[in-house]
């Protein structure tokens, strides 16, 4: 909702441009498909939009565009195509015959991912039925940004383009984030009297500007306090250090939400990290999607972490790879570690050096320390699965259960041939295959007898 001086909160849309093409991006992917902290940079903008509680959101897209509407499908917004790129005053123009006449409209950039919802909220704070908010910047290099040009008074006048300014108005260090909000209805009328006549023959969403002062409409300029939030990303230089803030913003809440981290420059959090007390995350860690860390969970240096949970008191040593796991409280994982999804294990399991869990579940005090594959089993309590131990869960065809109950003990480089059950207790003798059930508590061997040939005599070599 904005607001208007007096009077009830006015309704509010967005209207959000992502139908550049991003030439400089160099690449096959769509501009504003290009990820940030894990997401596309159009995600990141509809996520801030959203938290406006506007009461619509309406994407812009032209390039790329069926690419762009499937890789975001999934979100609650209107899509309006701008066939051509005839500027950003034509494309707010495809958009805003949608929006009733009574709404304020908020115009953001698909590629500009970083702007806070209280900067939105204090644009809006002075937008209105006869107000326009303008968001600027200063900046010390303004080159290649539209410039804000005032009158004696400090009044906004207009708006220049750089490509259209004189030496003069090109000293100007105050800066068009491109961000503005103004009323639907006057904005509509504005932009079908826009004019291609500038030096890019585009209908620039700039000259609305002049054209309000002109209606008398006041024109509110709201300063950006950090001009990073109003960053574009047009090259892979200005999105790596898009990346570089984003990465450094989240390692500072971690710590200051208590986290020690071995260095900020040297974790990347994309997505959405939450924990207990006293976690510490050695370096270069990457953690995606939502990851879940209990009290005093130690992450050691290299480990990627995708969508997992792992409990209190839990080490994660260095190297490993967790994906789709719930583990659970005490653990010891790693080094060199591999969870698929999806896994459950249950407090004080051990995973070892160049294990890899997949699909299976590992109830308390559970083991398997060394060169492992726990793929789709059921695994009781107490089970040592011993060095080199290997579950041949899939024929060539199709993925097998199987079930190792409680206390089994499996020798190393025994292989369980699913679907098979090892009965409770039970000892697997070193390098068995065992392919039939394995009987509670008795030792099962599976391998050939040892024999020695006493007959036997070692070759030599002949002479010539
Ligand atoms: C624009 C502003 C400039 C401001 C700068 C801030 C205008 C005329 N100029 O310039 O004052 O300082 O942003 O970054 O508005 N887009 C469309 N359809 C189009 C053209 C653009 O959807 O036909 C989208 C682009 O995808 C992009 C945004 O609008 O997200 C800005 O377009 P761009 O061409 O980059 O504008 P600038 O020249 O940077
Ligand atoms: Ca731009």
């Amino acid at each position: 909702m904005a607001n208007s001086d007096s009077g009830p909160a006015i309704p509010l849309s967005v209207v959000i441009l992502a139908a550049g093409e991003g030439k400089r991006m160099k690449s096959a992917l769509p501009k504003v498909l290009q990820p940030l902290a894990g997401r596309p940079l159009l995600a990141h903008v509809i996520d801030t939009a959203r938290s406006l509680q506007p009461a619509a959101i309406h994407v812009v897209y032209g390039h790329g565009g069926e690419r762009v509407r499937e890789a975001l499908a999934r979100e609650q917004v209107q899509w309006t195509l701008q066939a051509q790129q005839l500027g950003t005053g034509h494309a707010v123009l495809q958009a805003v015959p949608k929006v009733p006449d009574d709404h304020v409209v908020l115009i953001l950039y698909g590629d500009v991912p970083l702007l806070s919802r209280q900067t939105l909220l204090d644009l809006l704070a002075v937008a209105g039925p006869r107000q326009v908010a303008l968001l600027t910047m200063i900046v010390s290099d303004p080159a290649g940004y539209g410039r804000i040009v005032r009158d004696g008074q400090g009044k906004v006048q207009r708006i220049v383009e750089q490509k259209d300014a004189s030496a003069e108005e090109r000293g100007i260090r105050e800066c068009n984030t491109g961000v503005l909000a103004a009323p639907a209805g006057l904005l509509r009328h504005w932009l079908e009297g826009l004019k291609a006549d500038n030096s890019q023959r585009e209908y620039y969403l700039t000259d609305v500007i002049a054209m309000a002062v002109k209606a008398g409409v006041a024109v509110n300029p709201v300063a950006c306090a950090d001009p990073v939030d109003a960053l574009g990303v047009n090259d892979k230089v200005q999105l790596a250090f898009l990346e570089s803030v984003c990465r450094h913003r989240a390692a500072r809440e971690l710590m200051l939400a208590g986290v020690t981290v071995a260095d900020p420059a040297r974790i990347d959090v994309r997505g959405r990290v939450t924990h207990g007390k006293d976690v510490f995350i050695d370096i270069n860690v990457v953690m995606e999607g939502t990851v879940k860390l209990g009290d005093r969970v130690r992450i050691g240096p290299g480990c990627v972490i995708r969508d997992a949970q792992i409990g209190d008191d839990t080490q994660v040593l260095p190297h490993c790879v967790i994906e789709g796991a719930v583990i659970g409280p005490g653990c010891n994982i790693g080094p060199f570690a591999r969870f698929r999804p999806t896994s459950t294990l249950s407090a004080g399991v051990h995973i070892g050096n160049f294990v890899e869990v997949k699909n299976s579940t590992m109830a308390d005090g559970s083991k398997a320390n060394h060169l492992s594959y726990v793929g789709d089993a059921q695994v009781g309590a107490r089970v040592n699965i011993g060095a080199g131990t290997i579950i041949a869960n899939y024929d060539g065809a199709n993925k097998h259960r199987t079930v190792i109950e409680d206390d089994v003990h499996t020798g190393s480089n025994s292989v369980l041939v699913a679907p098979i059950t090892i009965g409770a207790g039970a000892t697997v003798a070193a390098g068995s295959t065992v392919a039939n059930q394995v009987p509670a508590g008795k030792l099962t061997i599976a391998r050939a007898r040892q024999t020695t040939i006493e007959s036997w005599t070692r070759p030599t070599k002949q002479k010539k």
